[in-house]
């Protein structure tokens, strides 16, 4: 396989590929906008202090390993991911507080150009994650903004192509190709960029079942090869089929669940969430 093996870690010495500890964010405004499309005269009077959009949450997730985020729409969990892959705070303001590292270092200080290299994320839209008008120009739109040479673009490029067996795609344009497709070419996009952890918004929302089996397949390459991977699902079905070592579960922005997924495959267990607490499925 030609994806970018990473070095198989040692647990007792590894920090792990992703630690949280305490965090909290809360939007500036309602529906915020990442700074550069954003006015730049909004008036603070419009300000409303809105509530904590997340608020204490808490946990680690070792390198090479599968983290599923479940929860209700509104809860807060691609505010999480943006606050992992750094959106938060360099696109999207508010009040940010807490700890993230990754690999044991912390996010603080490192630019959104650092943390691509080490995050890749696969958005809940595909349509806002396109943006190149032919599948080549999509692929290599982030190295290009990293600045790699041209020919190790191409390269690295063709490589990703081979991986996914997308190469029939190369030379389409990406408005022509559907929703799966797009979503394909959206994960090479990132694949190509090496990151060692990947997440992913609500990726098999829009797939059909052979796509799913696709994706499924990708993310035990990616898992195999020591990457790690953190899904974001309201279809928790497909999630819990790639056996998460670690379960977060979200409700009102706080985290009411972490731990292993075996809990929730107890049917005991799933089922007082159901009933008592929370709406799992
Ligand atoms: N850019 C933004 N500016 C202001 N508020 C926002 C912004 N994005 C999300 N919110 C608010 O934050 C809360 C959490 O939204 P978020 O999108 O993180 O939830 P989610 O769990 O991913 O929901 P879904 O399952 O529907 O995708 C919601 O109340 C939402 O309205
Ligand atoms: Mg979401």
């Amino acid at each position: 396989m030609a994806i970018h093996p990473n070095s198989t870690p040692d647990p007792t010495t590894t920090p792990p590929a992703v630690y949280v500890e305490k965090l909290s964010f809360r939007y500036r405004s309602l529906d915020d906008e990442p700074q550069p499309k954003r006015q730049r005269s909004a008036p603070e009077a419009e300000t409303i202090e809105l509530p904590q959009t997340i608020e204490d949450i808490s946990f680690s997730l070792p390198a090479g390993k599968l983290m599923l985020i479940a929860g209700p729409t509104g809860c807060g969990k691609s505010t999480l991911l943006k606050c992992l892959n750094g959106l938060i705070p360099h696109s999207y303001k508010g009040t940010l507080s807490g700890e993230i590292q990754l690999h044991g270092r912390s996010i603080k200080g490192q630019s959104l150009r650092d943390l691509a290299l080490q995050v890749g994320t696969m958005l809940q839209d595909p349509d806002k994650q396109i943006l190149g008008s032919t599948v080549e120009q999509e692929i290599a739109f982030g190295l290009e903004n990293l600045g790699i040479p041209r020919a190790e673009m191409h390269r690295r490029t063709s490589d990703v192509l081979k991986q996914l067996k997308l190469e029939h795609y190369l030379g389409q344009l990406t408005f022509a190709l559907s929703g799966g497709e797009r979503q394909q070419i959206a994960a090479a996009g990132i694949l190509v960029m090496q990151p060692s952890i990947f997440l992913f918004d609500e990726p098999f929302a829009n797939l059909d079942s052979r796509a799913v089996d696709e994706l499924e397949r990708l993310i035990k390459e990616l898992l195999a090869i020591g990457s790690s991977v953190i899904i974001v699902e309201h279809r928790v079905e497909e999630t819990l089929r790639l056996n998460p070592d670690k379960v977060l579960l979200m409700r009102e922005g706080r985290q009411i669940f972490f731990g292993k997924s075996n809990y929730l495959l107890n049917p005991l267990y799933a089922c007082s969430l159901i009933v008592n607490r929370w709406k799992i499925y």
